[in-house]
């Protein structure tokens, strides 16, 4: 899925960002990639889809 349209970033990319390369925040996705630079709609997604996968890491960790 999509999760920025204007520049065709998907939750897989930025789900692979956070596990290759420990991004944990929009701030940081903002660096390596330009979401969020055009109309800024996917910026709540992005940053949802970021903590899931914060969280689900965490727990992979935890148990
Ligand atoms: Fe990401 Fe527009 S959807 S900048």
């Amino acid at each position: 899925m999509y999760v920025c349209l204007c520049h065709g970033i998907s939750d897989k990319k930025l789900r692979k960002l956070a596990i290759e390369q420990g991004v944990s925040d929009i701030r940081q996705i903002r660096k390596v990639t330009p979401l969020g630079s055009q109309c800024g709609k996917c910026i709540r997604s992005a940053r949802e889809i970021l903590e899931s996968e914060i969280t689900n890491t965490n727990s992979k960790h935890i148990s």
